[in-house]
């Protein structure tokens, strides 16, 4: 008897450092990949071909999906800059392919929208790169310990990731100066690190309402910001959120900067009336803590995490998008959790442009805008 061996068609727009990085994840799926890539600068698609031979490149995307008809598994993976996620995801979703593109999603909540109707219209999974952490050892870890109980009741969140000098674009991949360009990155350090965060809290926490009360953006200045490109994007942000989980309100303090003149601050903590948990989200080898009262003294243990798996935070994206499309069990956000995770970011940058408190509703399918 002959069995058919399965391969996984893979198409990836945007030949760049993550298109690089999904295309040496797609090498470790348990089954054979077929690669093919677009991107519109020939010099970057050279050098893509030459690190993966085995792809095969075009300069048109609408070529390259016309180049053969589509199967029901295949996969697109968009991979370059925001300003360019809308119309090849719509071409993509179009061809009749599943489409998992990198974050931030779009460029705002209209486009991510359009996009998440075009994938429900066609019957396609639309997917977002936010999930790098979600499944990690660490972050389960952090899971369990919550749904086990022993918080008692949850009240407060610390979700600070303040970096001093860690712009995209400056100190992080100099090369790539549209990170520091809104109207080619769509904004600054939200864009950039906000869908990671959004993915993760909305993960532990598991709200169907957050209001974001207070929110706020800054960009602090540097001897080194460059001046012969646009430069308009914030490198510091802060929220005041409250997370409504069932019934329950969970006050959420958010702050995220890639450039700060105040101290380097990174924490994860959730508190409750019977205990604490701690953990380093973006570094999934740090240990995850609780903490407790003993006899009216605080007591702090380390959590058992379960076993790493061969598979990082670069493959994860690609990963778990996969199992959704094979129809395995899968951390894969897709389309209506995409676009609530997505609304995260805009209704943050909303509530700080018109220093007006927002409201998302997780819950309602669609997004009243
Ligand atoms: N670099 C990282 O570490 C990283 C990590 C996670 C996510 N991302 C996200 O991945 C996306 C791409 O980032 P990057 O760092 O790979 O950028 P990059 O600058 O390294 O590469 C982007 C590539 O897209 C190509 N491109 C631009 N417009 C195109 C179009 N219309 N059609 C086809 N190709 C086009 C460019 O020629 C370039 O080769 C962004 O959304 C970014 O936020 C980047």
């Amino acid at each position: 008897m002959i069995t058919e061996v399965r391969v996984l068609r893979l198409y990836i727009i945007g030949a760049g450092v993550i298109g690089r990085t999904h295309a040496e994840a797609a090498n470790k799926l348990s089954e054979p990949i077929k690669l093919r890539v677009a991107d519109t600068n020939p010099i970057a698609l050279a050098t893509f071909c030459h690190q993966f031979p085995e792809a095969i490149g075009f300069t048109d995307i609408e070529k390259m999906l016309n180049s053969e008809a589509a199967e029901d598994d295949d996969i697109v993976i968009v991979s370059t800059p925001p300003l360019a996620h809308l119309d090849p995801t719509k071409l993509s979703l179009k061809s009749g392919r599943h489409v998992l593109c990198e974050k931030p999603l779009a460029m705002n909540i209209s486009q991510a929208q359009e996009m998440t109707l075009l994938a429900e219209k066609h019957d396609r999974l639309l997917g977002c790169c936010s999930v790098r952490f979600k499944g990690m050892p660490h972050m389960e870890a952090v899971k369990e310990v919550i749904r086990s109980g022993i918080l008692g009741d949850i009240y407060h969140v610390t979700f600070v990731n303040k970096w001093e000098r860690s712009r995209s674009g400056i100190e992080y991949q100099p090369t790539s100066r549209w990170f520091l360009d809104s109207t080619k990155s769509g904004g600054g350090v939200l864009m950039d690190w906000g869908p990671y965060d959004f993915a993760t809290l909305n993960d532990i926490l598991n709200p169907n309402v957050i209001d974001i009360n207070s929110a706020w953006v800054a960009k602090p200045v540097t001897e080194i910001d460059p001046s012969d490109t646009p430069f308009d994007v914030e490198t510091h942000v802060g929220a005041s959120m409250t997370y409504i989980c069932g019934n329950h309100p969970v006050h959420v303090h958010y702050e995220r900067a890639s450039c700060a003149h105040g101290e380097e601050y990174v924490r994860a903590e959730i508190e409750g009336t019977l205990g604490a948990v701690r953990w380093t989200p973006f570094d999934s080898r740090q240990p995850v803590f609780r903490r407790y009262d003993k006899q009216g003294q605080i007591v702090e243990e380390n959590v058992e995490t379960g076993p790493r798996s061969e598979f990082t935070i670069f493959d994860n994206p690609l990963l778990h998008f996969y199992k959704k499309v094979r129809r395995l069990n899968s951390h894969a956000n897709v389309n209506q959790q995409v676009l609530n995770n997505f609304h995260c970011i805009s209704s943050l940058y909303t509530a700080a442009k018109k220093n007006e408190k927002q409201t998302i509703n997780l819950v309602q399918k669609g997004v009243m805008i």
